[in-house]
């Protein structure tokens, strides 16, 4: 075993001994299969962020067999999950199932968290998605992948078109971070509209406050008018998972910033077992 995993694996235990009772029991109570989509129509809010770290939690917290599906050509989920890009650009064929998914994932070094990367191929996407023609192939894939994953979180690139009407079509719920200002409650309505815009009906949307500093008034007023939305701080352990290249738990398990994304994922949790 690695260094890296061994560290891994004591972080692992240290988190889910501290927040994980209440997510085993959910799990007891329900083993159903859920999808995840982190987006925002915004760039820089902190999606990539989110989702890495959630996942994260769901193989850690909640044990759950866990795939992070980048949809974002940047890479950059892999990137913060310390995997390295296999030289052979291949995400795309997946889409036109040229290749099977599961030949394209990697395993991760973080127990039960596995990736399926994104490369440059996957730079057009939306007209690869135009030009299949199929409204349902996402989630048709995402459907087959629930035969060995429990949770399967989407980051998706800032983007309105074809990209994200799938997603919306393959997720179970939407997690939409928002940057904290007095203007967050309406960014927070544009994209129930745009997504709405997008499809027939869609799924049920969490917004969350992310890089909230509550030293600063505008966020403190923000907080104050949604004090329903969960919230991430803003936190140098959360930039630092750049450095790392892990998720923030894995290296500070009794950070406020770890704490907030494990109580982020319990509240995901329970509305996944309202359903
Ligand atoms: N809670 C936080 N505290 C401090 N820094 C953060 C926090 N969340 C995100 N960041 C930083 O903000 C920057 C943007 O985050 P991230 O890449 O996750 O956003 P994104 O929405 O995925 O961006 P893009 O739209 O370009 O894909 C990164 O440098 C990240 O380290
Ligand atoms: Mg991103």
């Amino acid at each position: 075993m690695s260094r890296n995993e061994k560290a891994a694996r004591l972080a692992a235990f240290f988190v889910s001994e501290v927040y994980g009772v209440p997510h085993l029991q959910l799990r007891e109570l329900r083993r159903t299969m859920a999808s995840i989509a982190v987006y925002s129509v915004k760039g820089g809010v902190g999606k990539t962020t989110f989702t890495v770290n959630l996942a994260w939690c769901a193989a850690t917290i909640s044990r759950r067999e866990t795939l992070l599906w980048d949809l974002d050509p940047a890479n950059g989920s892999g990137f913060l999950l310390g995997v390295d890009p296999k030289k052979k650009r291949t995400a795309g064929s997946v889409f036109d199932q040229t290749r099977d998914p599961s030949k394209l994932i990697q395993k991760t070094d973080f127990p039960g968290l596995d990736l399926l990367p994104a490369d440059e191929s996957i730079r057009n996407l939306d007209r690869q998605f135009n030009r299949i023609g199929k409204k349902k192939r996402l989630a048709k894939i995402t459907e087959r992948l629930t035969k060995d994953y429990d949770r399967i979180l989407f980051d998706c690139p800032p983007v309105l078109n074809e990209i994200s009407a799938q997603t919306m079509r393959a997720a179970d719920l939407v997690i939409v971070p928002l940057p904290p200002s007095p203007l967050s409650t309406r960014a927070f309505e544009q994209v129930i509209a745009e997504v709405r815009g997008s499809g027939k009906g869609h799924p049920p949307i969490l917004p969350v406050l992310s890089m909230i500093d509550m030293r600063r008034t505008l966020h403190k007023d923000a907080r104050a008018a949604n004090p329903s939305w969960p919230i991430v701080p803003l936190a140098s352990a959360i930039e630092q998972c750049a450095v790392e290249r892990r998720p923030v738990g894995a290296f500070a398990p009794r950070s406020p910033a770890t704490r907030s994304f494990a109580q982020l994922w319990t509240a995901i949790e329970r509305k996944l077992a309202r359903r």
